[in-house]
């Protein structure tokens, strides 16, 4: 089956997003110069999934930020939605957490880096996540939109590593059981 891999930022009080949305805390920190192997990650994923939400957000950057295929999870997006300039770039999808992995196992995926909020909980619950990679930002925002959320079960995790940087952050990687 197909690898879901986390990697993510979140508050030290686990928001990944303001309740509108926004990153500004999270654009905001001052990172030059440290490797929070996002490069290593997105080389050892043969594409992303995400949610509309985490779409919506990317999508309003002045340039897209990916070189590999993005599946978009939506069943409020159409195919009009997707300005032209990303039309090879996004797929949309109304499958299922479990049907999307199990086609993209078929069309030969090995890894699939699982982003967004609702989505990420998602897969969670399903037990499609192999692995997650953590960076907690030096900040409490008090609110908005959690990373994790309800499961049908508890998950047991392992501890891979942690790395603290000089600007604060504190980088993560647990595998699941
Ligand atoms: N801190 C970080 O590193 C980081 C990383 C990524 C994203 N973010 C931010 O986190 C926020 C996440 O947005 P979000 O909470 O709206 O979550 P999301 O997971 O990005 O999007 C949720 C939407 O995806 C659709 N969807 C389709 N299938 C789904 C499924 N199986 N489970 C859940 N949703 C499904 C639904 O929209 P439909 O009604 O269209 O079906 C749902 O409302 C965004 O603001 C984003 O910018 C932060």
């Amino acid at each position: 089956m197909v690898k879901g891999i986390i990697y993510i930022a979140a508050s030290l009080d686990g928001f990944v997003a303001r309740e509108n949305g926004d990153l500004d805390w999270l654009m905001k920190q001052d990172t030059a110069g440290e490797d929070f192997g996002y490069d290593a990650l997105m080389a050892s994923v043969d594409g992303l999934v995400m949610g509309r939400g985490s779409y919506k957000t990317v999508a309003g950057f002045d340039e897209w930020p990916y070189q590999k295929p993005v599946i978009v999870l939506s069943k409020s997006l159409t195919q009009h939605d997707i300005p032209a300039r990303l039309r090879d770039k996004v797929m949309l999808s109304r499958e299922t957490p479990s049907d999307l992995m199990q086609r993209l196992d078929t069309e030969g995926w090995k890894a699939a880096y699982i982003d967004g909020g609702l989505v990420v909980q998602s897969f969670l619950r399903d037990g499609l996540i192999d692995e997650i990679t953590l960076t907690h930002i030096p900040i409490l925002l008090g609110s908005g939109k959690p990373l994790f959320g309800p499961l049908n079960a508890e998950i047991d995790l392992v501890h891979v590593s942690t790395t603290s940087y000089k600007s604060g952050l504190v980088h993560s990687h647990y595998r699941l059981i």
